[in-house]
């Protein structure tokens, strides 16, 4: 009896604490908790919280795990994660699987750069930002950015979302710097979500894990930049235009390995509707530093794509060298050009050797401060099963 007794509760400990049983949280119900995970909060028209932001400020500064259900909406609000415990924020819907029916989304408009006469950070923008401090948050100027004030604690180690939208629409074509996400000294993961701006939609910066799930993510110029890690796995990468590279990353050195970079994998990159004339125009990345380091694997690249694949920095300024990897490892489509990544020779192509260190997550995200392979328990595995 006393064993059964245990035993179930050990069953719901794991329940609450690990298996988030989303899908039943998310479905519309009358009751919107029902089916949630214990430590759920709701946000919504007429709810307690009416903000994103509200109830990620009323769960407490420590480790405990806490999930936020959102109802239906359009929230336009910046939402700022610097707690270190869990946080899941699920978006009620009716299609767990398809981000296309997502019905929940975030909105922020701002942008740095021409855009705005000020020199304020482009941490400013972002829709969403998770890290500890704002200072670490900052992406700062020159090969690493601003220094973090030393003593800076790691910030939240379990971030997850699934099924919500982050837009920036600031204008509709780049104009500056204009960030939808925004992730420092974290780990984070995006399940079945969406991320739309135009310049700079994703940000990884500083000590940032970041690891994209069935996404779609949209933009036009530099859309994937930063100093962290970042893993996007069989997600939707869409071309609004083009302009500078898919992916600016800047390589930083630490005293141990790194594997800092962003790697595209089992994913489609397509222009966003046929009405956009993009023919040869639009470049894989370009090195915001000579240590970039990202790749597509395994990718399909509709014929938006140029042939050289990746480009130069800029003409008088490229920003190659010795230890830029700028690759591809079985990328296919019609922007998939074998004599014009040969003929440019700025492309990486990886035989199997090469792309091994890079093949899975746990080769490449690390742990903070001290580099150790292998941190992706933060990591949802399943997100179709539960
Ligand atoms: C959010 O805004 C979009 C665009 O204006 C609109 O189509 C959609 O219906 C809105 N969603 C909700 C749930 O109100
Ligand atoms: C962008 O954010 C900055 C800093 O909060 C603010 O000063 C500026 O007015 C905002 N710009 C827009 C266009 O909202
Ligand atoms: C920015 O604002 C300052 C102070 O108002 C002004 O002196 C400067 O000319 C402005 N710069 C641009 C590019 O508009
Ligand atoms: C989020 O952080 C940015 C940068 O510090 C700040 O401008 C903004 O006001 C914050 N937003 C909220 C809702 O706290
Ligand atoms: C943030 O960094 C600035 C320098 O860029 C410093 O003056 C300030 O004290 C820092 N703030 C905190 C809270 O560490
Ligand atoms: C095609 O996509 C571009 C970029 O998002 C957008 O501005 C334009 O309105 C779209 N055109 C159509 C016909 O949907
Ligand atoms: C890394 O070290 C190399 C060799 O000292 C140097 O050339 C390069 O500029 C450094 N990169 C950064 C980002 O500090
Ligand atoms: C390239 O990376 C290696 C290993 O981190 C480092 O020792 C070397 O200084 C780097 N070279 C350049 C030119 O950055
Ligand atoms: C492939 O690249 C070569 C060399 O740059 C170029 O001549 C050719 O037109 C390209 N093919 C396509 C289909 O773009
Ligand atoms: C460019 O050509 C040189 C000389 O053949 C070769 O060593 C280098 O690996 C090539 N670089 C790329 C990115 O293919
Ligand atoms: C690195 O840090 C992580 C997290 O604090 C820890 O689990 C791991 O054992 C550390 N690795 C080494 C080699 O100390």
């Amino acid at each position: 009896m006393y064993l059964f007794v245990a035993f179930v509760a050990l069953l719901q400990a794991c329940v609450a604490f690990s298996d988030t049983n989303r899908k039943a949280c998310q479905h519309p119900t009358a009751d919107p908790l029902d089916g949630c995970p214990k430590n759920t909060i709701v946000v919504g028209t007429g709810q307690r919280y009416v903000t994103v932001q509200s109830a990620v400020l009323s769960l407490p500064h420590d480790t405990t795990s806490h999930n936020i259900l959102v109802l239906p909406g359009n929230y336009t609000e910046q939402v700022n994660v610097t707690r270190p415990g869990p946080v899941y924020l699920f978006g009620q819907t009716r299609f767990p699987k398809d981000q296309s029916k997502n019905s929940v989304s975030i909105i922020w408009r701002n942008a740095t750069g021409a855009a705005v006469n000020s020199t304020i950070d482009n941490a400013y923008t972002s829709t969403l930002t998770v890290a500890p401090t704002f200072n670490s948050s900052k992406t700062g100027s020159g090969p690493t950015g601003d220094p973090v004030p030393a003593g800076t604690p790691f910030g939240n180690t379990d971030f997850r979302a699934y099924n919500i939208d982050f837009i920036n629409d600031y204008k509709n074509y780049a104009s500056g710097p204009a960030l939808a996400v925004s992730v420092s000294y974290a780990n984070t993961g995006f399940y079945y979500c969406g991320f739309y701006s135009y310049q700079d939609t994703v940000y990884v910066g500083k000590l940032g894990n970041a690891y994209f799930y069935k996404n779609e993510i949209a933009g036009q110029t530099d859309f994937f930049y930063g100093f962290g890690t970042a893993w996007i796995q069989s997600s939707l990468v869409t071309l609004r235009n083009c302009g500078g590279g898919i992916t600016a990353w800047k390589g930083t050195n630490t005293t141990f390995e790194n594997k800092y970079g962003v790697y595209i994998h089992d994913s489609d990159v397509k222009k966003a509707n046929s009405s956009l004339a993009l023919t040869g125009k639009c470049a894989l990345g370009r090195p915001w530093n000579a240590q970039h380091r990202s790749i597509f694997a395994n990718c399909y690249l509709d014929d938006s794509i140029q042939p050289s694949g990746y480009i130069a920095w800029g003409a008088t300024d490229p920003r190659l060298g010795s230890n830029t990897t700028m690759a591809e490892y079985k990328d296919y489509g019609s922007g998939w050009n074998t004599t014009g990544r040969a003929a440019a020779n700025i492309t990486i192509v990886m035989n199997k050797i090469q792309y091994a260190p890079y093949s899975t997550p746990e080769r490449v995200f690390q742990y903070p401060f001290n580099g150790t392979f292998g941190n992706t328990g933060w990591i949802d595995s399943k997100p179709e099963a539960h």
